[in-house]
């Protein structure tokens, strides 16, 4: 039976309204897993498939509701596996099928749902999908996005079909010497765009969905959603992108306001088309619903036509990256403005929420906020509304590692990719072989799942704190009349409310600055400490009288609980 539905059987019991709406996702606690970085079982210093199946029941035991994992398919990792050359297999640094198969039947024992990466917009350009449109294999002419370019009238000398920058930098249209023709890439050359408006290009999409959905995947992370359609004119060719301003430098992506490479309406329909194919694949074969998460750097707006409207149902989870753009100055203000424009657009029109910590491709916590930031924003993220997303680490609070770079390989997101920190053992037991694909912080002797188990105050404990407060009756009760409420109470500290019918009232509060708040007269009642952070000179179970004062340590934060 799915958590959600005992969750509703309690909730019945003590006749909460309202529970019964909630499906798994809308209140899920999701774990990005970076498989390369994860668990290595053979020892070569690369984390696999086996390696995740073994720590899976470590999801367990932290809370967490569903997993998803980059790209796990066969690639020449030019892009560490966003670069995909069979869609349909795992590569060999990762496993089998057969691996993949096991991690299923081990995560539905567990009670953890596995998500997939869904790379829609490219392939490899070692995929032989492309190696048949370059050849022009009948039914493959139009499978990738192909252009004669166009003559220069002065110069007499061909140039792209239009000015568009790619996202990493650089011309988005690459000669193809064999084809005689530009291929399209909004990331790498060795990322070519399918053509998205070629029907067959559709199919074979859905191909790769119903694959994975049969062999027992909850859902997909949609990866580049925005970029998936170009804008083409009717005559086939292909319009320059005004300068935005933002940039100085004609190479980079922000020279350019991209009007033709973003966000495009037919963008937003296939994520309806793709969203009823789930649900049609549930219809048919039951089981709980499956899920879309869309990775779409794109304004809330935008995101709200992704999840859906009155006629369409989208991504469930169109990722919310609003709360990754504080940085280590931000005030209780200021998140309380990340959370507002999020829950003025999203919450207003569906009541849905979700609130991502990190990911593979920015500074992790630590280094965007600082070391003592990163349980503020875990605490945060488990008391708001909605479903939270953390990346492998984030719990035991690691931080980026400053790797070398060396030549060609050099990858400025290394940083945040370094293998998970589980013991103070060599190579913190991520691996028994002799070097790992990226070096170790050296602060795993001190920050790791072992030992944080043991320290009462750790981010571990922290972490595993909130998400059980999270699954619990007054945290899923959020959508009842009153169930929330944040609010800045001064510049520093953050107030999250959270209560249902029956009396029971948690308060969240976080300092965010490195001061002492004195916050006098805060409500009418007494309250129980439940929770405290490492900076606390309050501990659990302590008492607090609200109608006299609360005194916070700089980064502290607390939940209290109230009664009747
Ligand atoms: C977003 C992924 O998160 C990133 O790692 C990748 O490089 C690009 N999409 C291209 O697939
Ligand atoms: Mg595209």
């Amino acid at each position: 039976m799915p958590k959600w539905v005992h969750l509703c059987l309690v909730a019945v019991l003590v006749a909460i309204a309202g529970c019964a709406d909630i499906d798994w996702w809308e209140n899920a606690s999701l774990y990005q897993i970076y498989p390369r970085s994860f668990q290595d079982s053979d020892g070569d210093g690369i984390g696999d498939l086996k390696g995740i199946t073994s720590r899976l029941s470590y999801l367990k035991e932290i809370g967490i509701t569903a997993t998803w994992l980059s790209p796990v398919f066969t690639s020449p990792m030019s892009d560490f596996g966003y670069d995909i050359s069979n869609f349909f297999d795992i590569d060999p640094i990762f496993g089998t099928l057969d691996d993949f198969d096991a991690l299923i039947v081990e995560a539905k024992s567990l009670g953890v749902k596995i998500i997939l990466d869904f790379v829609p917009n490219h392939s490899s350009d070692e995929n032989e999908w492309f190696d048949k449109s370059v050849n022009r294999v009948d039914g493959y002419d139009d499978f990738y996005v192909w252009h004669d370019g166009k003559v220069n009238a002065e110069t007499g000398e061909r140039e792209p079909p239009s000015n568009w920058i790619s996202v990493f930098g650089g011309p988005q249209w690459t000669w193809h010497e064999t084809r005689q023709q530009y291929f399209l890439h909004q990331f790498q050359v060795k990322q070519p765009d399918l053509n998205f408006t070629n029907p067959m290009v559709r199919e074979h999409m859905l191909d790769v969905l119903k694959f994975w959905l049969d062999r027992g995947v909850d859902g997909f992370r949609i990866d580049a959603v925005p970029h998936i359609y170009e804008y083409r004119n009717a005559d086939g060719s292909y319009s320059d992108e005004p300068v935005s301003g933002w940039s100085s430098n004609p190479e980079a992506y922000d020279y350019h306001d991209h009007i033709y490479t973003k966000d495009q309406p037919a963008t937003v329909e296939l994520m309806y088309e793709w969203r009823a194919f789930l649900d049609q694949y549930r219809t048919e074969n039951g089981g709980d619903s499956r899920v879309l998460l869309a990775e779409a750097f794109s304004s809330v707006e935008t995101l709200s036509a992704y999840f859906g409207n009155g006629t369409h149902l989208g991504t469930q989870l169109p990722m919310n990256f609003q709360l990754m753009y504080l940085s280590g100055y931000s005030t209780a203000r200021d998140v309380v403005s990340s959370i507002d424009y999020w829950m003025n657009t999203m919450w207003t029109e569906h009541q849905t929420a979700n609130w991502v910590v990190g990911n593979h491709d920015t500074n992790r916590v630590a280094d965007r906020m600082g070391a003592h930031k990163v349980d503020l924003l875990n605490v945060i993220v488990s008391a708001l509304p909605g479903a939270s997303i953390t990346y492998y680490g984030e719990e035991i609070g690691m931080s980026n590692v400053d790797v070398e770079c060396t030549g060609d390989s050099c990858e400025d997101r290394d940083g945040e990719r370094t293998p998970m920190q589980w013991t103070a053992g060599r190579n913190a037991d991520f691996s028994q072989g002799e070097n790992t694909w990226l070096p170790l912080n050296p602060d795993y002797e001190r920050f790791n799942v072992q030992t944080e188990r043991g320290v009462a105050r750790s981010s571990l404990n922290i972490f595993k704190g909130m998400q059980a407060l999270k699954s619990s009756s007054a945290f899923q009760s959020f959508k009842q009349e009153g169930g929330f409420s944040y609010e800045a109470i001064t510049n520093q500290v953050l107030q999250i409310i959270r209560t249902n019918k029956y009396s029971e009232e948690y308060r969240i509060l976080v300092n965010m600055g490195n001061g002492m708040e004195i916050i006098d007269g805060l409500a009418d009642k007494v309250f129980e400490y439940v929770l405290t952070t490492a900076y606390s000179s309050h501990h659990q179970g302590q008492t607090v009288d609200l109608r006299e004062r609360i005194l916070l340590m700089p980064y502290e934060a607390v939940v209290l609980r109230w009664l009747a």
